[in-house]
Order: structure tokens, then C-alpha cells, then sequence
């Protein structure tokens, strides 16, 4: 109940925050105790995202709020606002372009220069995830993204992806012939789905559940944390333990609020990210399989591994698309990003 009331009172907080921050008014016009010290100072960074707090992403952004917070005495304060409550992964980009939030996390699959990040069975473990986003091509991806507007600051892993069906597991490539399943809007999402014979659907995260409840979509795939968080094993019964794919984050900051940061501040920032990007990668594989060995206590799923013999399977189904992408992206990227594993860059 404490907890509750403490939680309520931070989320009510927060709310005010935005709304003054929405309407115009800092925190510096607000009326306070000149007694305060420091508060004529203070800073606030507003940072939305679309997940729950209970997933790698919300405990991470959260985990920089807290690092921020520590490393200033409360002088930067980062309001993390969870679950789309502010804006959906449609609008969050405008949001920030406009300054109406100050910081971000939209998957790589919602901007179009990260799209080779989507390629199946690019990545073989979580070591080698840590070892592209924390090093060198790390920081190339970064580039691409920035702008006068966008601050790209880490790449952070939801962990790998698997598919999910509501009547049946999706074991070989004929499995999802005409499947309508639902994905993250990526062409090259679209493109790996199309090639199985199945029927994407983009749609975005908030409606999924909805989506599923009204049969307008038969499967989807996402990490254990995500379906796990979102409780569609309330309406998805079978699971396919594919990892053929990851759901990673771009975390990016407002290009003019970053600009007009002193250096001090600035480095402060990076510090703090940097120490909350190491503690992702670890997190993530920690929930999903933390998440995973819940759901199959449960008996609520059924659950099917993919062979060694079975991935190739799904491998030979995307050659197409690896050609195309080879064609279309960089061939030098993706095998950059490739050979980047296991502490070598
Ligand atoms: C999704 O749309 O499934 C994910 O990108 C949601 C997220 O931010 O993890």
C-alpha cells in the first residue's frame, strides 16, 4: 500500500511535470520555497516509451533516471513514462522531433535506417548482441541516425525474438502459409514473412492484445519479456522457440535540448547511459529466460524448440532476403556486424 501510494505519488508528479512542461512553464517558473536550494537549477527530461515497466527497456530507462539522479544530487531529473501513456510507437518520433518529450527508445524496426538490424539469424548469442551495441559498429548504427533533431545515445536489447500462434506451432516454413501474423511496421519484417507464405499485419504494440482478442491476427512474434509483460499467453497457447531475430532499442534524445546541455552535464549523461547500456544486455537475457521457465511452469503454453535441421530450414526460406538486403543496405555492414563477436570488433 505504501509502495502504492509512493508509486501514485511519483506518477502524479511526473504527469504535472509534462503537463507544465506541454503547456510551457518549467519548473523554474513554478512557484517554490526559495529555501530550496538548487531547484531554480534543476532539469527535467522527460522520456517516454511504449512497454511495461517490468521489461528490459522500462528497467533500464529507469536505471538511468536513477543514475542521472544520483550522479547530479537531483539536479537532472529523468521522468520515465511507461506503456504509451503518453505516446504510441506511431506518434513517440514526431513527439520528440517536436520537443514535446526529450527522450526515447522506438525499436530498430521503426526506423527505417536501422532496418538491417532486423535480418534473421544475424546474431548467434547475447555476447555477440553486447559486443555489436557497446563497440565500433555500434557507434556506426548510431550515426546513421543522427540529426539536426535526434541525438542517438546507446543501443539497448530486448533480447530474441520468437513466434507465437493461437491454434498451432509454427515449426516449418509451410506452417505459416497464410497466417495472418502481426508485426513490428519494418519492411524487411514484412519481406521475411511474405517468404514463408504467411500474411503480415503491421500494427502497433498498444493494440496487439486487442488485436489478438478479436482474431483479427492469428500470431505474432516478439521477445518472452513483451509477451510475457503484455499477457498475450492469456491468447496465444503455442510458443516456437525460433530466436531467429532481436528487438533492440535506439535511445535518443531531443538534438536542440542535448545541444543546449552544458559539457559538464552532457558528460554526466553519457556516463550515466553508458553504465546503464552495460547493465542491459545482462538484464535482458536474465528476463527472458527468467520469464520463459515461468511461463512453461505454468502448463498455461506449449512449447516447441527449433532444431538445428529446422532453422536451416527457415534460413533457406530467407535467402531472398538477405540477397535483397546485401543488394539494398550495405554488404559491408552486415558483415561487419557478423564478424563482431565475443569481445572482437
Ligand atoms: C513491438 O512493437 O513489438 C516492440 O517494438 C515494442 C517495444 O518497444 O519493445
Amino acid at each position: 500500500m505504501r509502495y502504492f501510494i509512493a508509486a501514485s505519488a511519483v506518477t502524479v508528479f511526473g504527469l504535472l511535470a509534462f503537463l507544465l512542461f506541454q503547456s510551457g512553464i518549467s519548473e523554474k517558473e513554478m512557484p517554490h520555497d526559495d529555501e530550496q536550494a538548487g531547484l531554480k537549477d534543476q532539469i527535467v527530461i522527460h522520456f517516454s516509451h511504449v512497454v511495461a515497466e517490468n521489461t528490459p527497456k522500462g528497467l533500464t530507462a529507469q536505471k538511468f533516471a536513477d543514475l542521472v539522479e544520483d550522479k547530479t544530487d537531483g539536479r537532472i531529473k529523468v521522468l520515465v513514462y511507461p506503456n504509451s501513456i503518453m505516446y504510441s510507437d506511431g506518434e513517440e518520433l514526431d513527439a520528440l522531433k517536436n520537443n514535446e518529450v526529450q527522450m526515447i527508445a522506438p525499436s530498430f524496426s521503426k526506423l527505417q535506417k536501422l532496418e538491417v538490424l532486423d535480418l534473421p539469424f544475424l546474431f548467434r548469442n547475447d555476447e555477440h548482441v553486447r559486443s555489436v551495441f557497446t563497440g565500433p559498429v555500434g557507434k556506426k548504427l548510431l550515426q546513421r541516425v543522427q540529426t539536426s533533431h535526434i541525438k542517438p545515445m546507446a543501443l539497448w536489447s530486448n533480447g530474441f525474438k520468437q513466434v507465437t500462434h493461437n491454434k498451432k506451432h509454427l515449426v516449418s516454413p509451410a506452417d505459416f502459409k497464410n497466417e495472418r501474423i502481426r508485426i513490428q511496421p519494418s519492411s524487411l519484417i514484412q519481406m521475411q514473412y511474405e517468404e514463408l507464405g504467411a500474411q503480415p499485419v503491421p500494427i502497433s504494440f498498444n493494440d496487439v492484445y486487442q488485436s489478438l482478442e478479436a482474431n483479427r491476427i492469428d500470431g505474432q512474434e516478439n521477445t518472452v519479456s513483451n509477451f510475457y509483460s503484455k499477457r498475450f499467453y492469456k491468447l496465444q497457447k503455442y510458443m516456437t522457440i525460433s530466436n531467429h531475430g532481436i528487438l533492440g532499442y535506439a535511445v535518443l534524445m531531443n538534438g536542440s535540448v542535448w545541444k543546449k546541455l552544458s559539457p559538464h552535464d552532457q558528460s554526466i549523461l553519457s556516463a550515466a547511459m553508458e553504465e546503464a547500456t552495460q547493465w542491459n544486455v545482462q538484464q535482458s537475457q536474465k528476463m527472458n529466460s527468467s520469464q520463459l521457465q515461468e511461463l512453461q511452469n505454468s502448463g498455461e503454453m506449449s512449447f516447441y524448440r527449433l532444431s538445428v535441421k529446422q532453422k536451416d530450414d527457415w534460413k533457406k526460406a530467407f535467402k531472398e532476403v538477405y540477397d535483397q538486403a546485401e543488394r539494398e543496405i550495405e554488404a559491408d555492414l552486415i558483415h561487419a556486424i557478423k564478424v563482431a563477436e565475443n569481445g572482437i570488433h
